[in-house]
């Protein structure tokens, strides 16, 4: 039986959250530059995105720029923005016509403006579609993250529009950039390397992890399936002896 057809649609992850990474060992094994590794990470989004959306996940979070990104070389960095704002506005009416909302999660206002620019249209756009929603997080790092939540809620403390005794789990993640977004149930990391690396910590409390050593310019739809069914085989249990996502939230 093909990997697609052993995934059981009644047990789907609802969010999937990926960190891409290996593009730049994937190039030098080829003897290239590490820009050719992000060129084909781009075709790595555009199989993973289908993938998801042909199985009928929710959400799908994918991680292209870390805040510590800003510190690599400027030619690696500026490639990286072009390839960004390339792609979006290169995909932005396919995803469109397949019913994917695109949303982004990070600091987009560190983004050049032309990379700023195609995004929110492509999300402007795309505001209406109830299919897949594409999360890409742009300049974000999880501590930024909280950091910034962590400003917001002490702000309305001091402009007394806030109890400190009314924080409580659902106000900080409201405050996050996710909010809205369910937490994952599943994260993917491809290239080997067994880190979270400062990606959605407060949101991965319970979610599955699953690492493959497959870089990401390789990763392809059969990957996504497999990493699927992996998913599907385990008892998920947030703590207790047995119970369901919904009881954590309601906690
Ligand atoms: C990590 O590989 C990958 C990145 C920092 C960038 C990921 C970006 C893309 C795939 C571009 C397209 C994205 C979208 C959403 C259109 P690495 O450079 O850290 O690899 P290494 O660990 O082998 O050096």
């Amino acid at each position: 039986m093909d990997l697609k057809q052993r995934i059981n649609s009644d047990k789907l992850p609802c969010h999937v959250a990926i960190i891409m990474d290996g593009n730049g060992r994937w190039a030098k094994q080829q003897g290239k530059e590490r820009v050719f590794g992000h060129e084909g990470g781009v075709e790595s989004v555009r199989d993973t995105v289908k993938a998801a959306a042909e199985i009928g996940i929710q959400h799908l979070t994918l991680f292209a720029f870390s805040t510590e990104n800003w510190c690599r070389p400027h030619k690696e960095v500026n490639t990286l923005m072009g390839l960004l704002t390339k792609a979006i506005d290169s995909e932005t009416l396919e995803l469109h016509k397949n019913n994917v909302r695109l949303q982004a999660i990070g600091d987009i206002d560190a983004l050049p403006s032309s990379c700023r620019k195609q995004l929110s249209e492509a999300i402007e756009l795309t505001s209406g579609n109830t299919g897949l929603t594409v999360n890409i997080a742009l300049s974000y790092s999880s501590r930024w993250e909280i950091t910034n939540a962590t400003r917001k809620i002490a702000r309305k403390v001091a402009e007394k529009r806030l109890d400190p005794e009314d924080i409580d789990q659902e106000l900080v993640d409201q405050a996050m950039e996710t909010a809205r977004i369910p937490d994952p149930d599943l994260l993917i990391r491809t290239s080997g390397e067994l880190r979270i690396s400062n990606f959605l910590l407060w949101q991965l409390a319970y979610t599955e992890l699953y690492f493959t050593p497959v870089l990401w310019p390789d990763f392809r739809k059969k990957h996504f399936f497999q990493a699927i069914v992996d998913y599907q085989r385990r008892e998920r249990r947030f703590g207790k002896v047995e119970c369901h996502a919904d009881d954590v939230k309601q906690a």
